[in-house]
């Protein structure tokens, strides 16, 4: 058992992972990040073992930071992260950005998330997420295919400032990350998935999940080892996604 707290355990996993955003300058940002953010955090022994943030852009949600400690790597947690996600998403009425009377089962909210990362890949396939392939946009005058052009203009937008705010202090400060990141730019895909089509999923997986604590307007949600899902990856969609690569 670790007593590690979460602004610490995230850093060091940032520090390591620089396919990740960068870390804060120090605990103090980080503790306000986190409490502005909002997050599923998987515990063990009261010990943070994985981690996801929600990041609302107009109305739709990146999944971001995704990332289970390297000792409880390959177990499924990050299974169980993404269920979470998309749970919290689609059922929390701060995170989905409506009022709670509206949180009814018409309405859904676009999930997204960029990875370079197979393991990842296939955990959002799983979930029900769908590979977005690259596309051509008359603004670029069709020369630059991108998978971002999937997404609705205003979420786009959206994405785009988060990108800048992001990587202008990482090209400062953190430049290993940031030509890291650059030069694999083109092996990150976009996965997609509108919450409706994963209730059906996510409920029917959930009624394994016997002490799961409901995630509405929580920000740290406890499992336990056996809580996990076992839920295989869907084989056809992983290889489209490494044919994509
Ligand atoms: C990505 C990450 C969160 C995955 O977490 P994890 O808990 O180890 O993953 P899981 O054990 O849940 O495995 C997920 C799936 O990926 C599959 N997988 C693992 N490695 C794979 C690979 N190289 N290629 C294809 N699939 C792979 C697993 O078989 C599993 O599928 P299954 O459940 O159908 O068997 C973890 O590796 C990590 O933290 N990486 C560093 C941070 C990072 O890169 N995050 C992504 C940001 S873009």
């Amino acid at each position: 058992m670790r007593d590690e707290p979460l602004e610490d355990w995230l850093n060091r996993m940032l520090v390591d992972n620089i396919d990740l955003r960068s870390p804060s300058k120090d605990a103090a940002r980080e503790v306000k990040r986190l409490d502005k953010v909002a997050k599923i955090t998987l515990l063990e022994d009261g010990a943070p073992i994985g981690h996801l943030e929600l990041e609302r852009r107009a109305g739709a949600i990146e999944f971001c930071t995704v990332v289970v400690d390297p000792g409880h790597r390959g177990r499924g947690l990050s299974h169980e992260l993404v269920r979470q996600g998309v749970e919290r998403a689609d059922r929390d009425p701060i995170v989905a950005g409506v009022a709670l009377d509206d949180l009814d089962e018409q309405r859904g909210v676009l999930l997204f998330s960029f990875t370079r990362n197979a393991a990842l890949a296939a955990t959002l396939v799983a979930a029900g997420f769908k590979l977005r392939s690259p596309r051509r946009k008359w603004s670029t005058l069709w020369l630059i295919p991108s998978s971002i052009y999937n997404l609705p203009f205003l979420v786009r937008m959206a994405t785009v400032i988060d990108r800048i705010k992001r990587n202008t202090p990482m090209l400062l400060r953190d430049r290993k990350r940031f030509w890291h990141q650059k030069k694999n730019l083109g092996d990150y895909h976009m996965f997609t998935l509108w919450s409706p089509d994963a209730r059906a999923h996510v409920h029917a997986s959930s009624e394994d999940f016997a002490d799961r604590v409901d995630a509405l307007g929580m920000d740290m949600v406890r499992v336990t080892e056996d809580s996990f899902i076992q839920d295989p990856a869907g084989g056809e969609d992983v290889r489209a996604w490494d044919e994509a690569e």
